[in-house]
């Protein structure tokens, strides 16, 4: 079937929002089309992961603690591969990568942003051909253009963002990403090689019936969310019920689900990991920041994530996002348990 020519590409789409700011330069048009050219390889990489050597462990340890998949690398190294070599990025950070890089040439140095991602969301899912996803963050530098990128453009509160965005690797390719100015959504139209339009001006819904959380985990969470999702459990016609329960363990693919259908995603603290288990920089702000832009929230627990503002590359914290209302719910019985 021939493509709908009333479809904008990714790339008709970001120079056409260009428009908004006469001042812009394109960089950050250019730092789009880079992401997704790399998710474009991953994507190929992914799919014909049941086929080749591709599958399995690396054979390392990352500076998390986690076991490393070979398609954690790969991802890395095409995402790295297309900033490094574009003109819009001073240096990345990475899931994968102990310390932030800083690319350090002439074009790179002159480059507006920095990038932190997550290279490959959903590792554990990867052997067994479940849903997984790409997650980026992009900030502008807060150091001198014309010189290396610092650290500090690295450790900037999420409510700093210029972007934010994700790729699904699902039943079919997404591309998601967020400005101030809407989120908008992008499937790969694998005969042509682009992403299109798809959805278009993404809202939250304000109510939904699905909560994601692993209850394997429910007795090492505190009172609070206990007390929360025995409250979802609860829940029937009379309140907006019943609820139900989907967790993939992707975190790509269920706060995708969750933004589209409405719903709420909680990765709390335990009594294990006090200080939660996803990371704050490129993981929680850039779902954070998309989630806000579509109308709902996402907080620690305590207060709005994009408010905090990071010290560490790879620090961690608890993660509750979804729709606003309940986003509120939730927070009225975090509150009560206090
Ligand atoms: P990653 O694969 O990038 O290390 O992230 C895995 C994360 C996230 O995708 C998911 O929501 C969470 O781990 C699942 O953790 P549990 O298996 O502990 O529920
Ligand atoms: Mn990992
Ligand atoms: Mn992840
Ligand atoms: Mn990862």
């Amino acid at each position: 079937m021939a493509t709908n020519r009333n479809i904008l590409t990714l790339d008709e789409f970001t120079i056409q929002e260009m428009r908004a700011f006469p001042q812009a330069t394109g960089q950050l048009a250019g730092l789009l089309r880079d992401i997704g050219l790399a998710a474009k390889r991953v994507n190929v990489e992914v799919n014909k992961a049941g086929l080749v050597d591709i599958l399995g462990d690396e054979g390392s340890v990352n500076v998390q603690g986690e076991e490393v998949k070979k398609l954690d690398i790969f991802a890395n190294d095409q995402l790295m591969g297309v900033l490094r070599h574009g003109i819009s990025c001073a240096g990345i950070g990475s899931e994968e990568l102990d310390e932030i890089v800083l690319f350090d040439d002439e074009i790179s140095n002159k480059s507006k942003y920095v990038c932190l991602f997550d290279p490959l969301d959903g590792s554990s899912n990867i052997d067994v051909n479940v849903s997984i996803g790409t997650i980026f963050s992009i900030y502008r530098r807060v150091s001198e253009i014309g010189k290396p990128a610092t650290k500090e453009d690295f450790l900037q509160p999420g409510n700093k963002q210029v972007a934010a965005g994700y790729i699904v690797y699902g039943s079919s390719t997404m591309l998601v990403y967020a400005t101030k100015r809407g989120v908008n959504g992008f499937t790969l139209d694998r005969a042509i090689g682009e992403y299109l339009l798809s959805h278009p001006n993404i809202k939250c819904p304000e109510w939904g019936k699905i909560y994601s959380v692993n209850h394997g985990n429910f007795f090492r969470y505190n009172q609070g969310v206990k007390e929360y999702i025995t409250a979802c459990q609860k829940k029937d016609k009379t309140n907006g019920g019943p609820y139900t329960q989907r967790y993939i363990g992707s975190m790509v693919s269920d706060v995708h689900r969750n933004l589209i259908k409405g719903g709420i995603f909680m990765y709390p603290a335990t009594t294990e990991k006090p200080g939660g288990k996803l990371r704050l920089l490129y993981e929680c702000n850039p779902f954070a920041f998309i989630v806000q832009i579509a109308g709902g929230k996402a907080t620690n627990g305590e207060i709005n994530i994009l408010d905090v503002q990071p010290t560490t590359l790879h620090q961690r914290t608890p993660f509750f996002v979804g729709s606003i209302k309940m986003m509120e719910e939730l927070e009225s019985y975090l509150a009560a348990a206090k």
